[in-house]
């Protein structure tokens, strides 16, 4: 039975204060939990107390300091239930056993390579002790956390350490943390192990002192660097972009090496996933860099923007996600190339979230009814969460969506909010009704926008004519016309933009039409040539976009729209348009206006290297199969792009010899975007050369690969070298691996760069791969790189017409799926395009999910996954 939204009550019972004891053993943690619990007014008056519990041990209960008897409450693993509360406020002693080792779900209390952590968002707490494990329960935690010395020499929890010593005649000590902001239970964390700080200062805008750690693996201190620098810039940003500052003395980060997803915004101590904090030159790409600065943003600012104003249930996940990565989206412009940001953003949202809009997965950015909440931490949520909070911006201009950020602030903190309350506040700020505008919110699926432009030159007028449709999604078989805020130019044959007019009077604040009907019409007036249209720019709203634009259009606007992501959008479309047709056909058709476009582009020495290496980039496969929509065939898709790719690198290759040339970076290595850029354009370059595999290129890369003193340019190589099946190959992967075999997070690609192979072989390497000591089903990072790299980023393997494939994933799955279920039902998600195959393949992958759903004794997690994907 799904939860629902429309079923929300108010919790019956609130808590004021926990006080925590937490005695940490490897197998046997006692924790005793002492409540202040308080009938709630805005409740249920004769609700009993009921507490959640997930896999709990009951050793002792006690009410107002008196041991409770058998009969007087109900207790199982899943929940503690007292039918008649002896007031309606008292203290509730609760003791549990857990097994901290036992736990591979990575959930609650667990251990990573033998430190003691906690993930709790968003129902781990249940997992440590009974509690109402819910978003609106706020309560004002104490920690006493114990451990061996010799075990766990550092003892971390929320807010601000209070003491900490030894117990004396033990082997032991203890350490008490007090958080002072009331917090639900999901944002409540607890760390002990064998870790070495990496200290850091920060004084906030009004002056309050904060100690900063970064607590790692002892030895990788050096590699935390980077992630320090990036946390002082986030904290200074917030301030100055948003006016929020830091409210604890200290703010610890703790890196651990297992880790469900990318990390966890816990109150003053965030808890990362490794592969989020560690980097040196020689380890990390650019990318990673880049992953560092954005994950260490996110969850700092969810200090404000998901904790001090929390969810009041799961179904408003998206109030803190979507805002927040919005939020680190605006840090991580501002830090690099917004528009180069702006482009890398898109591409993420219409991989990952076009596709699952567009497949049985698809739901609204606040689902109204969920079997496992696990599941709904998706692009959806997250990605076009974050649309949804641009286009506000957009609607609102930069002055008022502020002033509603401050209203939302001052309004709700310390509330669990609603995207409801979130709305009210830009209305309010901005005088402006945002009703309809909420359905971005409740209705699934990407919009279908159609715009259709015609110049009068009699009449010096350009109509443009808009149709919208959003496609039937699961449950929601009728759609309404939504809010588009569509930024708009109309260029001149000079290649500058033309002063807009509307015919009617409508003026059009910041260059943006609003689109609020299923059709639309906009005239134009005073054009005196036809202009070409350059619409949606810097992609203002999340649609399908169909133009009439003709190829000579796109090639114009690559050269000359002043909007570079539509200058990017334009040489993306024309290549869509010769991939959709070549893999169709069999045969590409005339690539020239692509090549003279990419050919101007590449000349450009006013563009920035790294939105050229964008703009240059061949869409990837997935890409292709997602423009092209239904009946795809993966081969046919993989030889129209290395087909185009093999052109555009003959009719380029002077001008690409010539980048790799000039772009030649002198050491020492710096991750800051501008060098960044120039290596990710060589690099392109390097691959575009190598592409047709002639025994020189081949050298040359693996020279790069040899002689690199940076993993961006090793690791760019030896991905260009494993294109081609050559000796090279093999010595470059043996010699990365001899090279990095004790560091598990470079392992990670050398594993799915393997697992990305587009070869026959490939399959039966990836199992090969499995059986590696360096490989690990426990741990999420291996799965994730070599499982999911096969299954999401390889298309002409996973699909193998004979299913081969897909069996692989659901054994995989199957096999997972009782020692950690989120991250089976995760893997799982790769089927989520399968409709969009051939019809061969689309039997092939049903049968897949047939044997999932027919496998008894499923995980909640998985079992939701395959009934939705099979529906
Ligand atoms: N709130 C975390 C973030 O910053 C994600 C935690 C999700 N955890 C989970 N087990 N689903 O995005
Ligand atoms: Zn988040």
């Amino acid at each position: 039975h799904p939860v629902r939204l429309a079923d929300y009550r108010p919790p019956a019972w609130l808590v004021d204060t926990v006080h925590l004891d937490i005695s940490l053993h490897p197998t046997a943690t006692r924790v005793i939990s002492r409540l202040a619990l308080r009938r709630n007014p805005k409740g249920d008056a004769t609700a009993p107390v009921l507490l959640d519990g997930d896999g709990l041990t009951l050793v002792r209960l006690a009410v107002d300091g008196t041991p409770l008897a058998g009969g007087a409450y109900e207790a199982s693993p899943q929940a503690l239930i007292l039918r008649h509360p002896p007031s309606d406020r008292f203290t509730l002693e609760v003791e549990t056993l857990v097994d901290p080792t036992a736990n591979t779900q990575l959930m609650g209390l667990y251990r990573s390579r033998d430190n003691y952590c906690t993930q709790c968002e968003p129902e781990g707490f249940r997992r440590i002790t009974y509690f109402p494990d819910r978003s609106d329960v706020l309560a004002v935690y104490t920690v006493r956390v114990e451990a061996s010395r010799a075990e766990a020499p550092v003892l971390l929890s929320n807010g601000n350490l209070e003491r900490s010593g030894p117990i004396p005649d033990t082997d032991r000590h203890y350490a008490i943390w007090h958080d002072p902001w009331p917090k639900p239970s999901y944002l409540f964390a607890l760390v002990g192990g064998n870790l070495s700080k990496v200290p850091d200062h920060f004084v906030t805008a009004s002056g309050r002192p904060v100690d900063l750690g970064i607590y790692v693996e002892p030895g990788k201190e050096a590699r935390a660097t980077y992630a320090m620098d990036a946390l002082k810039r986030s904290m200074r940003w917030d301030e100055k972009v948003f006016g929020r500052e830091y409210d604890l003395d200290v703010f610890n980060i703790v890196a651990v090496s297992d880790f469900n997803m990318g990390a966890m915004e816990n109150k003053g101590l965030n808890i990362f996933n490794d592969k989020y904090v560690l980097a040196s030159p020689e380890t990390a790409t650019d990318t990673d860099y880049a992953g560092i600065e954005s994950v260490i943003a996110h969850e700092y600012f969810h200090n404000w923007s998901g904790n001090r104003v929390t969810c009041r249930d799961w179904f408003q996940l998206c109030l803190k996600e979507g805002l927040t990565v919005f939020r680190d989206q605006e840090f991580s412009s501002d830090e690099r190339s917004r528009p180069v940001k702006r482009i890398s953003d898109v591409r993420t949202l219409k991989a990952a979230q076009f596709t699952e809009d567009a497949g049985p997965l698809s739901h609204p950015v606040r689902p109204e009814s969920y079997h496992e909440i696990n599941n709904f931490y998706t692009a959806t949520v997250y990605e076009k969460g974050a649309e949804v909070v641009r286009m506000l911006k957009t609607l609102l201009g930069d002055e008022d969506f502020r002033a509603g950020m401050d209203l939302y602030y001052a309004r709700h903190d310390g509330d669990a909010a609603t995207i409801e309350d979130f709305l009210a506040a830009f209305a309010e700020a901005s005088g402006r009704d945002l009703s309809q505008f909420a359905l971005w919110y409740s209705q699934a699926g990407t919009p279908r926008v159609s715009a259709q432009g015609q110049f009068d030159p009699a009449a010096r007028t350009y109509r443009l004519d808009i149709r919208q449709e959003t496609p039937p999604t699961p449950a929601q078989p009728e759609k309404k016309p939504v809010v588009l805020p569509l930024a708009i130019g109309l260029i001149g044959p000079d290649g500058q933009d033309l002063p807009l007019t509307l015919d009617d009077g409508r003026n059009l604040p910041r260059h943006v039409i609003e689109v609020t009907q299923a059709e639309q019409s906009f005239v134009f007036t005073g054009i005196d040539a036809r202009p070409v249209l350059s619409l949606n720019r810097g992609f203002s709203a999340p649609i399908n976009l169909s133009t009439n634009l003709a190829d000579a259009d796109l090639v114009f606007l690559a050269a000359h729209d002043r909007d570079p992501f539509n200058r990017f959008d334009a040489l993306q479309g024309l290549a869509f348009r010769i991939l959709k047709a070549g893999a169709a056909s069999g045969t590409l058709p005339d690539a020239a206006p692509l090549i003279e476009a990419a050919r101007l582009l590449l000349a450009d020495s006013t563009l920035d290297p790294a939105f050229k290496a964008q703009a240059l980039a061949i869409p990837g496969e997935n890409e292709i199969a997602r423009e092209i929509g239904s009946n795809v065939d993966p081969d046919a898709v993989f030889t129209a792009r290395r087909a185009l790719k093999r052109q555009l690198a003959t009719a380029l290759g002077t001008e690409l010899e010539e980048a790799y040339a000039a772009l030649a970076a002198p050491p020492p290595y710096s991750p800051g975007a501008a060098a960044a850029g120039r290596r990710a354009l060589r690099n392109l370059a390097l691959d575009y050369l190598t592409s047709g595999g002639a025994p020189e290129a081949i050298a040359r890369a693996k020279a790069q690969f040899m002689a690199a003193d940076n993993m961006t340019d090793r690791f760019a190589a030896l991905a260009v070298l494993v294109q081609h099946d050559t000796p090279e190959r093999a010595e470059a992967l043996d010699d990365f691996y001899r090279r990095f075999v004790t560091d598990p997070l470079v392992i990670d690609k050398w594993l799915s760069l393997q697992a990305q192979i587009p070869e026959a072989g490939t399959l039966e390497r990836v199992k090969d791969l499995t059986l590696l000591p360096v490989f690990s089903m426990a741990n999420p990072n291996r799965v994730r790189a070599l499982i999911g790299a096969f299954a999401t980023a390889n298309p002409t393997q996973f699909h193998r017409p004979d299913g081969a494939g897909h069996d692989f994933l659901v054994d995989v799955v199957l096999g997972l799926d009782a020692k950690n279920p989120q991250v089976a039902a995760r893997m799982l998600s790769a089927f989520k395009t399968f409709r969009q195959l051939e019809p061969l393949r689309r039997a092939s992958a049903e049968r897949a999910l047939r044997r999932v759903a027919a496998t008894p004794g499923l995980s909640a997690d998985v079992t939701d996954i395959a009934t939705r994907s099979l529906s």
